[in-house]
């Protein structure tokens, strides 16, 4: 499985030979100005929430990738319907087997609305497999016990991305809680430094990480990490 990091909360997975995009979120971040989105190439779209730094560049991903499927809830994937785009809705606690593997919709406790003001339904998180190549996606969210259920109800999680920036979801110190709930220590840090409230000094979330046993990775925009 091999992670790109596009900067805020957009990443691209490939998992089992599909490239899965999630939250695009690239030509409002000035700190991915450096993305060629029009290059991005991928089969899925998978979207958290509907919030605007979560959605904003989907109709010109889906665009250019017209094949591609999008996956969110229900009520954002109706609204992206609506726009010509197709998709596979799901909602909390459901699972479904795609080509690439199995997408599960998780809790997350955020709230959603889409750009024109429509009702977005709950926020969520996904957890996606295939065999043993397990990735936890939390979206925006607070930390939650909720997170106890997915080693549970899930393969082993072999990374987590989650939010770290604060303020709109839970800190570095509420994540690397979360970590502990979902039985995984490889952490990849999403949603921090695009906006003022949101900005952390990195090195002292990693520090706290490395101080409770766990590791945080922080990918520079367009890095890529294979796990
Ligand atoms: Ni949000
Ligand atoms: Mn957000």
């Amino acid at each position: 499985m091999k992670i790109t990091y596009y900067g805020h909360s957009t990443l691209l997975i490939e998992l089992n030979g599909k490239n899965i995009l999630v939250d695009p979120f690239i030509s409002g971040n000035p700190l991915a100005s450096e993305v060629d989105i029009d290059a991005i190439k991928c089969d899925y779209i998978f979207i958290t929430h509907g919030h605007q730094d979560h959605v904003l560049d989907v109709e010109r991903i889906a665009s250019n990738n017209p094949d591609a499927l999008l996956v969110s809830n229900y009520e954002i994937v109706s609204w992206f319907q609506e726009k010509g785009i197709k998709g596979h809705p799901l909602n909390h606690g459901g699972k479904y087997n795609f080509d690439f593997g199995t997408a599960k919709y998780v809790n997350a406790v955020h709230s959603s609305v889409l750009p024109d003001g429509s009702y977005g339904g709950n926020p969520g998180g996904f957890v996606l497999w295939h065999e043993n190549e397990c990735i936890y996606i939390a979206g925006d969210t607070a930390l939650t016990r909720d997170m106890e259920l997915i080693p549970m109800t899930c393969p082993k999680v072999k990374v987590a991305v989650l939010p770290i920036g604060d303020n709109f979801t839970m800190g570095y110190k509420d994540a690397s809680i979360a970590s502990d709930f979902i039985k995984c220590n490889s952490v990849i840090g999403c949603h921090y430094d695009s906006f003022p409230p949101i900005t952390i000094d990195k090195s002292v979330a990693v520090a706290h990480f490395i101080s409770r046993g766990k590791d945080l990775t922080l990918l520079e925009v367009g890095e890529s990490k294979e796990v």
